[in-house]
């Protein structure tokens, strides 16, 4: 093959090199053109034929035709392996990564339901603030200065100036600090709230967390008793617990409710009967559990809120929604604080 020759020929591999789709095609030009006896191999082998004064020429030709082969060789097979890379990326037959999902926690499902339960016979629901002024956590709720529960102890105050009417601010202790609140909010019964929101208390133990929730529900209105207290929270425990669950009112004592009761629900396991096999039941003891409280609002705590009390009367109750949660699930949980630990193993159960 002459120079012109081999010219001719690098002009027909290029183009069988650019036209080659599969990584063996293209080997097989390779060995074609590189290969031991490949064409420029042979080529060099002619060179003791060619004369003397074009034996540089020659050799300097085939040379650059065998870098030009190389290198066409080396790009078209980088190009041929991406495309299969991305290739192998658009295949929709093969299942897709999945992400890991994500869902809502489990304190606010239980949220959700208690307001979908309470809305169903036309409780408004209210969300009143995190960060209070002591006159709606203590004072309109007939919680004189030197009561307990107002002791840094069991309360978290800000380091903020007072306020001139409202007194100190806090970290709201109970959703109780709403019912003045909604009271002035609405200025005339009927009042029918159901106030469900964070509460934050120093308490850090198995069965308590320095922030928890608490469902508040309030209805005031001309005539309004306990009855009616009784019927709601049985309405309440059934929708939420299941048909065959029973509520008791065991009197206790509140500063803001006259009578005061703690709520009480029968228990799953031994079905109130305070028995399993004839053994006291390990979970309640008693055939009964501790919801949260409730009573008849007192008068003080009406007339704080603008209502008169001779004219209305109107009942309140507070429960704890991590409370329910653990009692619906049937958890055994041997510390509350798990719920806020952030396990991704325990929350993803739900
Ligand atoms: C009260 O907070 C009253 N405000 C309830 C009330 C409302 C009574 C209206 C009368 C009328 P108590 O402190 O018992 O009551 O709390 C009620 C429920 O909140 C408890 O039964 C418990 O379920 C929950 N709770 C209280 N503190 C914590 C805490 N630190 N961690 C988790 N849950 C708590």
């Amino acid at each position: 093959m002459n120079g012109e020759e081999l010219l001719t020929t690098l002009d027909k591999g290029k183009k069988e090199i650019h036209s080659s789709s599969t990584i063996e095609n293209l080997e097989e030009l390779r060995i074609k053109w590189l290969g031991r006896s490949g064409i420029i191999n042979k080529n060099l082998e002619t060179i003791k034929n060619i004369p003397a004064d074009q034996k540089k020429e020659f050799g300097q030709k085939v040379n650059s035709v065998k870098k030009e082969i190389e290198t066409l060789l080396d790009t078209k097979k980088n190009e041929l392996l991406q495309a299969n890379e991305s290739e192998k990326k658009i295949d929709i037959t093969l299942p897709g990564t999945p992400y890991p999902q994500g869902s809502l926690h489990i304190v606010t499902y239980a949220i959700e339901e208690i307001s979908h339960i309470f809305e169903r016979i036309g409780f408004i629901r209210m969300t009143y603030p995190e960060v209070e002024w002591e006159f709606f956590s203590f004072d309109s709720l007939n919680m004189p200065p030197q009561h307990p529960a107002r002791d840094d102890f069991e309360t978290f105050f800000i380091d903020f100036p007072a306020h001139k009417e409202y007194g100190k601010m806090v970290l709201s202790p109970h959703t109780s600090s709403g019912q003045n609140r909604e009271m002035k909010r609405l200025g005339d019964p009927p009042v029918r709230m159901i106030n469900i929101a964070k509460c934050y208390r120093p308490n850090w133990d198995t069965t308590h967390t320095p922030m928890f929730h608490q469902f508040e529900g309030v209805c005031i209105d001309r005539d309004i008793n306990i009855t009616q207290l009784k019927g709601t929270i049985d309405y309440f425990a059934k929708e939420f617990f299941g048909k065959d669950r029973e509520t008791r009112l065991r009197p206790y004592h509140f500063q803001f409710t006259e009578p005061s009761f703690e709520v009480d629900i029968t228990c799953d396991v031994c079905k109130g009967t305070g028995k399993v096999k004839k053994e006291k039941c390990k979970v309640c003891k008693s055939g009964w559990l501790e919801l949260g409280g409730a009573g008849m609002m007192h008068p003080n705590v009406l007339r704080a809120g603008g209502i008169d009390p001779e004219k209305y009367t109107g009942w309140a109750f507070g429960i704890g929604v991590e409370r329910v949660i653990m009692m619906k699930e049937g958890l055994k949980l041997d510390d509350l604080r798990i719920v806020y630990g952030g396990d991704i193993r325990f929350l993803e159960q739900f």
